[in-house]
C-alpha cells in the first residue's frame, strides 16, 4: 500500500462517488477503482458499500479513512519540517531528556543555550535514560540528558551532578509527620511505587538496588511508566515513592523527606556521540558551571561533579 492509494481512497470517501473522485484526482475512473480494489484485497475486507448511492463507507472504511487522513497529515508535517531545516541556515540540535530533569536545570540551560546560539534550531524530545545511547548512535538525538550510567565506546558521558534522593509520602502517612531526614530502613515493609517500568535498567532499578544494598525489603513493589503517575499514586495512598530531590516540588499535597544517607543519590548525565565535531558540549559545560554557581532551589541537596577545564 502506498501514499498515492491513501490519497485515492480519501478522495472517494469524501466525494462518495467514483466519477467525481476521479475528476478531482485528474485520473480515469477504471484505474481509480482498481487501486481501491487493491487496497481492499490487501486488507481482506470491504471499505465501501458500492451498491448504495452515494457510496457509503463500511465500519472498516471509516476507520481506514480516519487513519489515512492522519498518515497523510503526518507525512505533510514531516515534509514541511524537513524543508524548513533544509532551507534555513540553522543547525538542528535535538536533545533527549528524562522528564524529572524538567524540574531541575534543563529548562534554564536550554533557554541560555538558545540565547547564546540563536543559530541552533533546538528540539527537545522525551527519551528514557535506557534508550538514549541508541538514539544518539542512530543520529535521532544529538545530546542526551539522563540518569543511568552505561558504557558504550561510541558515546561520551559527563556526570553533571549527583542529586540526593527523597521519599514522597501521602500527607497522612505515619512517616510524613516528621520533616527531618528519613533513614532508608524506614522503607522496610512499605508499599513502594517505582518508575519507569521500561526500558530497563532504569531509575526504578537504581532505587531497588539501593534498597537491596541496605537490606531493605518493601512489602510490595508497583512499577509504573513515569514519575507523574508514580506521584499521583502516592497522592492516592497506593504507596510511597523514591524520587530525585528536585522533583519534590511537583505535587504540593505530598510530603517529601530527604533520605538520611549522603550516598543515596541519582546522577544527572550528559551523553553525546564521541565523533560529533559539531556538538556544543564545550558551551554547555560553560553554561552549566555558571548555573551551578548560582543559588537555584533545584540545586539544594546535590553535589556538583562538573569541573571547569579543557574543552572536550
Ligand atoms: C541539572 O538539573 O543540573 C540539569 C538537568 C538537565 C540538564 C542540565 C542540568
Amino acid at each position: 500500500m502506498d501514499l498515492r492509494q491513501l490519497r485515492y481512497f480519501i478522495a472517494v470517501a469524501q466525494e462518495r462517488n467514483f466519477t467525481r473522485a476521479a475528476e478531482r484526482l485528474h485520473i480515469a475512473q477504471p484505474p481509480l477503482s482498481r487501486q481501491i480494489q487493491q487496497i481492499e484485497e490487501e486488507l481482506g475486507t470491504h471499505l465501501l458499500v458500492r451498491s448504495s448511492r452515494p457510496i457509503r463507507l463500511t465500519d472498516a472504511g471509516r476507520l481506514f479513512y480516519e487513519e489515512a487522513l492522519q498518515v497523510l497529515g503526518r507525512v505533510e508535517q514531516m515534509k514541511e519540517a524537513t524543508r524548513r531545516v533544509g532551507h534555513s541556515e540553522r543547525q538542528l540540535l535535538t536533545i533527549g531528556f528524562v522528564a524529572s530533569l524538567l524540574y531541575g536545570g534543563l529548562p534554564l540551560l536550554v533557554r541560555r543555550l538558545r540565547q547564546r546560539r540563536p543559530d541552533l534550531d533546538i528540539r527537545l524530545v522525551e527519551i528514557m535514560s535506557g534508550g538514549q545511547n541508541e538514539e544518539l548512535k542512530a543520529g535521532r538525538i544529538d545530546l542526551g540528558f539522563g540518569r543511568i550510567r552505561s558504557d558504550d565506546d561510541a558515546i561520551e558521558r559527563l556526570v553533571l551532578r549527583e542529586e540526593r534522593l527523597v521519599v514522597a509520602l501521602p500527607t497522612d502517612h505515619p512517616l510524613a509527620g516528621d520533616p527531618g531526614p528519613l533513614p532508608l530502613t524506614a522503607l522496610a515493609g512499605e508499599h513502594l511505587v517505582v518508575y519507569p517500568s521500561r526500558p530497563r535498567p532504569s531509575f526504578a532499578d537504581q532505587v531497588l538496588s539501593l534498597l537491596r544494598d541496605h537490606g531493605v525489603r518493601p512489602l510490595s513493589v508497583y512499577e509504573v511508566s513515569e514519575l507523574q503517575i508514580a506521584l499521583g499514586l502516592v497522592a492516592a495512598e497506593t504507596g510511597v515513592c523514591v524520587i530525585p530531590g528536585s522533583a519534590g516540588s511537583m505535587r504540593q499535597e505530598l510530603r517529601y523527606r530527604l533520605i538520611d544517607d549522603p550516598h543515596a543519590t541519582s546522577p544527572i548525565i550528559l551523553s553525546y556521540r564521541r565523533s560529533d565535531e559539531t556538538s556544543p558540549v564545550a558551551l554547555l559545560r560553560q553554561l552549566l558551571l555558571q548555573m551551578y554557581a548560582e543559588p537555584h532551589p533545584w540545586l539544594a541537596n546535590s553535589y556538583t561533579l562538573l569541573e571547569g577545564g579543557a574543552d572536550p
